[in-house]
């Protein structure tokens, strides 16, 4: 039977490095330690999801339990169109996430035409900031050619300082952008544990093991934190509106 719960994420933005894949793990994580089901569309040529969940799972930082979780590779724009369908109908799917390129080709639109919702990192720096209103002006032509049929977006600010502290100039080109498309209330700070999450595995698992792990103990705390962040990130992904 279809599952008609089912919501389907689009990672996007055309700047490379501002944090598609590790908001895709983050996502993921958030939303395997909500005990849903979870099916990575890996869309990147670099296939960085997919060589990061291999490597991770030979250690034992994949994800638990197994069974919720699943990812493929596909670089067809049509074929993963069925693949969604497929998911779909199949209904044993709560989330897809589609981990992209950062390109803005048509390719990029007819992937952003398949999910239900679309989120953009953005690094709240102003050369970052220039390169994602790119990617906005892409996505409002593309929403003016399908008006009907066009998913809504949202900003995640990302790799923020953990102080916080913005220059003006950062506030400015945050506010151009927070003038046009929601972004989401929660950042993602700069933190150790994202980088842990890179070596090691979904922070769900990584908090799991800290806490069984004496030696580990005083970390627990970092990691409890991540995670809140990353299921706060999730929750308000999940419910952002066009009106912002
Ligand atoms: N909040 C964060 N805290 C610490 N490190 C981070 C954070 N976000 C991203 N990074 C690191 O920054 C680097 C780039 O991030 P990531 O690979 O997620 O970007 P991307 O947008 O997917 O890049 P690409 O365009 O190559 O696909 C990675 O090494 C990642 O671990
Ligand atoms: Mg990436």
């Amino acid at each position: 039977m279809p599952n008609e719960n089912m919501t389907t994420i689009a990672i996007v933005g055309q700047k490379g490095g501002a944090g598609k894949t590790t908001l895709a793990r983050v996502l993921a994580s958030a939303a395997l330690a909500s005990k849903q089901r979870v099916h990575v569309i890996d869309t990147d040529p670099q296939s960085a999801f997919s060589r990061w969940y291999a490597r991770v799972s030979k250690n034992g930082g994949g994800a638990l339990p197994e069974d919720r979780f699943h990812i493929e590779v596909q670089h067809d724009a049509d074929a993963l169109a069925a693949r969604v369908d497929e998911l779909y109908e199949a209904g044993d799917t709560d989330l897809v996430l589609i981990d992209t390129k950062g390109e803005l080709t048509e390719w990029t639109g007819k992937v952003m035409r398949e999910a239900d919702r679309l989120i953009m990192p953005v690094m709240p720096t102003p050369t970052d900031i220039e390169i994602q209103l790119q990617t906005l002006d892409f996505y409002e032509d593309l929403r003016e050619m399908h008006p009907d049929d066009f998913p809504p977006l949202a900003c995640v600010l990302t790799r923020v300082p953990p102080n916080g502290k913005r220059s003006k100039a950062e506030e400015r080109s945050v506010a151009e952008i927070a003038s046009q498309f929601p972004i989401v209330p929660t950042v993602l700070v700069a933190r150790a544990s994202y980088i842990k999450m890179d070596e090691e595995g979904f922070l769900h698992v990584l908090r799991q093991r800290i806490a069984e792990n004496p030696a580990e103990r005083l970390q627990v705390k970092n990691i409890e934190e991540t995670l809140s962040e990353a299921v706060d990130i999730f929750n308000e992904v999940m419910e952002f509106t066009d009106e912002g």
